[in-house]
């Protein structure tokens, strides 16, 4: 068995998963792993080389080359501060496209397994529980309606200063969810041993807590 614990963290888009991992982090002192933001990196890198999406190959390439950093909350690409860059809905949307080649999602794995270092890990994403880290100590499946993880995406993006409409976050929300789910390489979906997590009716504390109670009875 592995020393370092992993708490797996997955869920659709806009689901409050970064928000509440983080808080678990810090709770038990772990470090995060943020793999949605590896998927926006090789997006906005490869939209910055002009590749077309569609192009696994070449993607996949290229996220091996890609030099990656995160030092004190910010996200380095090629030494460049991106962490603005990689938020926005046309990067996000890019990477759900990208994320769906093997090649890229092959690329994409030993720098995910670089961030298990002691005392542990809380990684966020997709297939953290299913495909990264199937040893994982804890398997959180968060989750919340399409409506409410809308309305808390645009809440978000506003207190950003970023003007979006609601209904078009709901439809790209909704074809995010399509294509992560639907997808052949390890698509969105509930591990085996996974506990589900719906958080429409609970506050972000009230999520965290549940996690740390769920972890707790784990290591009694
Ligand atoms: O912020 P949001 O929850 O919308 O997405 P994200 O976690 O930043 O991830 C962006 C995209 O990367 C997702 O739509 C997925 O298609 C992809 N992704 C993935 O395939 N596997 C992961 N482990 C994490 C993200």
């Amino acid at each position: 068995m592995h020393l370092i614990p992993v708490i797996a963290i997955d869920g659709p888009t806009a689901s409050g998963k970064g928000t509440v991992a983080t808080l678990v982090a810090e709770k038990l002192g772990f470090h995060y792993l943020d793999s949605g933001a590896l998927y926006r990196l090789v997006a906005l890198g490869s939209e910055n080389a002009s590749i077309d999406p569609q192009n696994g190959l070449e993607i996949g390439v290229l996220a091996k080359k890609l030099a990656i950093s995160f030092k004190n909350g910010r996200i380095l690409l090629n030494s460049e501060d991106v962490t603005e860059a990689i938020r926005t809905e046309s990067i996000g949307l890019r990477a759900s496209a990208i994320a769906a080649h093997s090649e890229v999602r092959q690329a994409l794995i030993g720098i995910q397994h670089g961030f298990r270092v002691a005392p542990g890990l809380v990684a966020d994403g997709r297939d953290m529980a299913s495909v990264i880290f199937p040893d994982a100590v804890l398997k959180v499946f968060l989750t919340a309606t399409a409506e409410t993880r809308a309305q808390r995406r645009y809440k978000q993006l506003i207190a950003k200063g970023i003007s979006v409409k609601l209904e078009h976050l709901l439809h790209d929300l909704q074809e995010r969810d399509t294509r992560d789910s639907s997808r052949g390489a390890a698509p969105l979906l509930v591990a085996d041993g996974a506990k589900v997590l719906e958080t429409s009716e609970l506050s972000i504390d009230q999520a965290v807590k549940k996690i740390l109670d769920w972890y707790e009875s784990k290591i009694a």
